[in-house]
Order: C-alpha cells, then structure tokens, then sequence
C-alpha cells in the first residue's frame, strides 16, 4: 500500500505542521471552541466553522480574513455506525483553515495540495468529488470548481461529481452552507469492494475521505430555504484521527497513537479472539474505545450523566459502552481507567485547566457503569428469552414493561435484538406507552383527590 512509504507522524505533528502551514500562510490561529456552544443549534459543537457563523454570516468583522484552528467535534447522529467501520467515530478533532471573504476556489485548492504534498501524499493517489448540482433545490452544477482540479492537473476520471447528499454540506438545519469538493485517498485497489462503481462516495474502505473544503455562499433557514450571503466564504475540515491513519501506515483510525494506550489495557481486559465471531468483537472494541474517548470529552466539558439532552449522551455512551464490555466478557466496571488512558494519551490536546479537572472523571463513570451493572445483567436476561410472535416481531409490550419496570433503555434493547436480526413492533410500544401515561394519569389524579 503506498501509505507505508510515507514516514510516519504523530497526531500531535500533524496539528503541529497543519496549523503552522496555515499561520505561515496569513491565518490566524484560534483556540478551538468547546463542544457545547452556547446558543447553538446542535447540542454538542460539530464542526469547526460553528464558532464562526457570526463572521460567515458577515454579522461581525472576523480577527482576520483568514483563520485557522483545530475544533473538538461530536456527532451523535453517527452513533450507530461507529464500530462498523474503519473510519467512524463520534468524536473526532477537525482541522480547519478558513477564508471569511479572503481566498476562493482556486487559493483553497492551491493551499490543500500544497500541504498533502508537504505531508507526503502522492497527487496520483487523491481523487476529487465536487458538487453535480441539484434541479429541485435550483442550484446549479459546481463548474468552476471542477475547472479548477482539471487546472491542477487532475484527470477527469479522478473527478467524480455528486449530488446533495454528498456535496451540498449544511449543518443539518439552519445555518451557512454551500457547494463542497471532498479531497478522497485511494488506499488502494485491493481495499475495494470489486463492484465496478466503488468510487469516492463508496462505502467500502478503498477511498478514504481526509478533507472537505466548502464554499459557504448561502445561509439556510428552518424551512429549507436558502438565501445568498453577501460574500463567499471557504470552510474547510479535516479529520486529524483519519489523516493519522495514513500516515502512521495502519489499518484504522483506533490504531492510531491517540488509541493506543487503552487499545492495550482494552486487549489486557480482552484478549483478541476472546468472541468466537470475529466482526462481533472487532465492533465491540471500536464502540468501547470511540465512546469511552467522547465521554471523556464530554466530561471535560463539565458534563454528568443523566437524562436531560446532554446528559443523556453521556450516559448512552457509558452504557453502549459498558455493554459491548460484556460482550468481550468484561463484567466490571472498566471505562474509568480507560478514560484515563484516553487523558494521557490526549494529554498534549489538552488544557491545564482540563488536565487538572481529570481526576473526578474515573470515579464519575465507574458510578454510572455501577448503577447500570444490575440492570443491565438482568435486562439481558429478559431479553435472552424474548422471542418474536407470528407477525415475525419482538413484543413492543415486552419491551415497554423491560423499560418501566427494570429501567432497561429501548433503544439499547432494540440494538441488541437487531444484532440478532429482530424487529420491534412498536406500535406495540406506543400502545403499551399510552395505557401507561393513562394508568398513572388517573392514579395520580385520585391520589390528589383522596
Ligand atoms: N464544515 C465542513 C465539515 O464539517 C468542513 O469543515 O465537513
């Protein structure tokens, strides 16, 4: 794989040398913001142009026309496909450089393939995907920027145009969007999936995508419309934890150095080949390691488990977590001393600040992964003798009584028994639910009358 020829770097290098190509180059750098933003949109910070939308916006003068930062992201909507492959995590590090009205098109394409070379990705090994355009929403094929990767050298062929869904990146809601171009690595041929349209896009791991450069030229509202800001701004982003795997030369981003210290513990608790189904507990270890390493994260940003929006979060990572450790036969609390791994190994990304609040957080998720220890054993149990009726599905009452009656979260009951290939009937659920709400409606009300 031409990945091994490169020389390998830490993480911690690649912030290094991405952050000063940029200051060398005219941008400011920022500190990066935290992952809860007050005012936000989205619960937890996901990218890194969210502290900027006031610039972007033109609604306030930047420091500077050109920017620069390394951004902590979460993105819970990816939760379910974290372990699956190679590459997805909740939380990751984005790189970003920014042009806020400075450099267009052409400066953003010059600047990214000066640093890949710097880096030492070869230019036969990038492959480009650029905007196709979409009729519906009235917005037209992103032309120029293709002439721009034909102006650099790319052959056509390695310039794949695609719809909305891949290059119009918006917030998921409201807020500055725009056209983008994704930078892909082709990791080589025998990474592929063999079908004759794997290409960037494609969910296989051959083509990695390392960095995403956006042209933010529109402000989206609630309802989906779009109006055109007063200048063009370039948001870029790049996965530190996935350009760490191409330059470190290994298979995926848990791999990687900032994995590395709880990868060992993990294997100490966990020998490899401790599941008889290998993909079972490849899975299982990715989800420990990419949930174990946002709750810290999330802890840092003074964050506890519990059952309001972000709390929540957290402790649907412990307890995701702490039930794929039983399936690698763990059956005590671990995710403490994992989470301090994670710490050390992130030291360097860390604020002297967070280094010293590091200590409440151990104890923190030990008592989260206690409390939850009995009811998860029993709910296994439960659901271990649950068996779909005629119509083919898992009773949605079941579920429901597993829910009020042992606190037993539905949704980790319906992941689990979709990893044995079983559906929920919900409807069920949603009955179950209402007779309850009712139930405790009318007992509450005699109660208040008696
Ligand atoms: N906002 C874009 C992204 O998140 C580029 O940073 O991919």
């Amino acid at each position: 794989m031409q990945t091994s020829q490169m020389q390998s770097i830490s993480s911690t290098s690649i912030v290094e040398r991405y952050l000063a190509f940029f200051t060398g180059r005219g941008h400011l750098e920022l500190p990066g913001s935290p992952l809860v933003i007050a005012g936000s949109t989205t619960s937890f910070t996901i990218a890194g142009m969210q502290p900027l939308l006031p610039y972007l916006r033109g609604q306030e003068m930047p420091p500077s026309k050109r920017l620069t930062a390394l951004q902590r992201c979460l993105r819970t909507v990816d939760v379910d496909a974290v372990g699956t492959n190679e590459r997805k995590l909740t939380f990751f590090h984005m790189l970003g450089n920014w042009s806020v009205g400075d450099y267009g098109k052409r400066g953003v394409i010059e600047l990214a393939l000066e640093l890949l070379r710097d880096f030492g990705f070869e230019r036969h090994s990038l492959w480009v995907t650029t905007f196709a355009g979409d009729p519906t929403l009235n917005l037209p094929p992103d032309e120029q920027t293709v002439e721009e990767w034909l102006r650099q050298g790319f052959p056509p062929e390695r310039i794949v145009s695609l719809g909305v869904d891949d290059n119009f990146w918006t917030m998921g809601g409201p807020g500055p969007c725009g056209p983008d171009t994704e930078i892909f690595y082709d990791r080589g041929v025998e990474l592929g999936c063999g079908k004759t349209t794997c290409q960037p896009g494609c969910d296989c791991p051959r083509f990695l995508e390392i960095w995403n450069l956006v042209f933010i030229e529109y402000d989206r509202f609630p309802d989906g419309s779009l109006a055109r800001l007063p200048f063009l701004s370039v948001d870029t982003g790049m996965g530190l934890e996935r350009v760490a795997l191409l330059l470190q030369g290994v298979e995926s981003v848990f791999e990687t150095d900032l994995f590395l210290p709880a990868v060992a513990r993990l294997t100490e608790l966990a020998p490899v080949g401790v599941v008889g189904n290998s993909s079972v507990e490849q899975r299982a270890r990715r989800i420990i390691l990419d949930h174990t390493r946002s709750a810290l994260f999330v802890g840092l940003e003074g964050i506890i488990p519990g059952r309001d929006e972000r709390n929540s979060v957290l402790r649907r990572l412990v307890r995701r977590a702490s039930r794929q450790g039983r399936i690698l036969g763990i059956d005590h609390p671990f995710l403490g001393e994992l989470v301090l791994l994670f710490a050390q190994g992130h030291s360097i990304l860390l604020t002297e600040q967070e280094r010293q609040c590091l200590h409440i957080l151990p104890d923190m998720l030990t008592n989260e992964e206690t409390r939850f220890a009995h009811v998860l054993t029993t709910g296994l149990k439960r659901l271990d003798k649950l068996i779909p009726g005629e119509d083919g599905l898992v009773s949605g009452e079941d579920l429901f009584k597993l829910h009020a009656e042992k606190g037993f979260p539905s949704d980790l009951a319906a992941e689990i028994l979709a990893e044995r290939g079983l559906q929920v009937d919900w409807s069920g659920y949603d009955r179950a639910f209402e007779q309850h709400r009712e139930i405790s409606r009318v007992s509450a009300e005699r109660h208040f009358q008696s």
